[in-house]
C-alpha cells in the first residue's frame, strides 16, 4: 500500500489522509499522557484495544441514532472516519464524583451525583485545556448556541446509553469526555460525535468492587493498566482475536 500523508499527530492518535475525499484514517498509538503531558508513558497494546472499543461504542451509538464520524475499522490500529471540523470544546459528563471535580469541590470520590453534570473545557494544549462556561464558548465563537444545544442533547443520550451498556457488563460509567465535529454534506452541516470513546477518556469502575478499569491506573500508578483495558474489551465481548500481543503497526506506517 502507498505511504499516506500524515495530517496531524496528537497525544494518543495520528490522523492520515483518507483513501477518498472527506475521509481520514485514525491511527491509535500506545502512547499515554496525563496531566497535560507532564507524565508520559506507553501502555502496551492500548492502541489496539482502544481502536476496538471505540469502534464498538460508536457503532452501538450509531444504531440508536447518534451520528458519529466512524465509518469502519481498517485493521488492528486504524479506522476510517469522516473528516470533520473539530469543535474545540471537550464535553465532560459526570455521574459519580471523581478526579478534578472531587479535588475542586471537595466531594469524596465515589459519591453519586444528584444528577448528571456536564462541564466544558477549551481544547487547547498550550493553555492546559481550562474549564470554561457556555458563555465563553458562544462569545468567542468556538460553537454557536444551536451547536451547543445539539452537543448537550447528544451528550445526554450518549451518557444514558453508555451507562446502561456498561452496567450490563458490570461496569459503572463514572464520567467521560467527548468531542464533536461539524460534518459538511452538500449544503448541510451536522454535529457528529468525533475523536474516540475508550478507557483513555472514560472513568470505568467495576460495579461490584469499584476497582478502576481506565486511564486512572496510569495517571495514579496503580499498575495493571494493560490488563484493565483488556478486561473492558473482554467484558464488552470484543477482545481482538489475535490478542494484545499483536502489537505491530501496519507496514504502511513504518
Ligand atoms: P477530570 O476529572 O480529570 O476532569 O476528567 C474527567 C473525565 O474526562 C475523565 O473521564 C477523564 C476525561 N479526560 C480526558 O479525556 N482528557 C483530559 O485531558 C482530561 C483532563 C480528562
Amino acid at each position: 500500500m502507498a505511504r499516506r500523508r500524515q495530517l496531524y499527530e496528537g497525544k494518543a492518535k495520528i490522523l492520515f489522509e483518507g483513501p477518498e475525499p472527506g475521509t481520514l484514517v485514525q491511527y491509535f498509538k500506545d502512547d499515554a499522557t496525563a496531566f497535560n503531558s507532564q507524565k508520559k508513558g506507553t501502555i502496551t497494546g492500548k492502541g489496539v484495544l482502544n481502536n476496538r472499543i471505540s469502534e464498538y461504542l460508536m457503532l452501538r451509538l450509531g444504531e440508536i441514532g447518534v451520528p458519529t464520524h466512524f465509518v469502519r475499522r481498517l485493521n488492528m490500529r486504524e479506522q476510517l472516519i469522516r473528516e470533520v471540523e473539530i469543535i474545540p470544546v471537550e464535553v465532560v459528563v459526570r455521574n459519580v464524583a471523581a478526579g478534578s471535580l472531587s479535588k475542586r469541590l471537595g466531594i469524596p470520590e465515589g459519591t453519586r451525583l444528584p444528577r448528571s453534570i456536564i462541564e466544558y473545557y477549551y481544547k487547547n494544549d498550550a493553555l492546559q485545556s481550562p474549564m470554561v462556561a457556555e458563555e465563553h464558548i458562544t462569545a468567542f465563537g468556538w460553537a454557536g448556541t444551536q451547536d451547543m444545544d445539539d452537543m448537550v442533547a447528544l451528550t445526554l443520550r450518549i451518557n444514558d446509553f453508555l451507562t446502561g451498556l456498561f452496567l450490563g457488563v458490570g461496569i459503572t460509567l463514572v464520567d467521560f469526555k467527548v468531542e464533536f465535529g461539524r460534518l459538511y454534506e452538500n449544503d448541510d452541516m451536522r454535529i457528529v460525535l468525533a475523536d474516540e470513546i475508550s478507557p483513555d477518556n472514560c472513568r470505568l469502575w467495576d460495579s461490584k468492587t469499584n476497582e478502576k478499569m481506565d486511564k486512572d491506573r496510569f495517571r495514579r500508578d496503580l499498575g495493571k493498566v494493560e490488563e484493565a483495558y483488556q478486561e473492558v474489551a473482554r467484558r464488552l465481548g470484543i477482545l481482538p482475536e489475535a490478542g494484545v500481543r499483536d502489537l505491530k503497526g501496519p507496514e504502511t506506517l513504518q
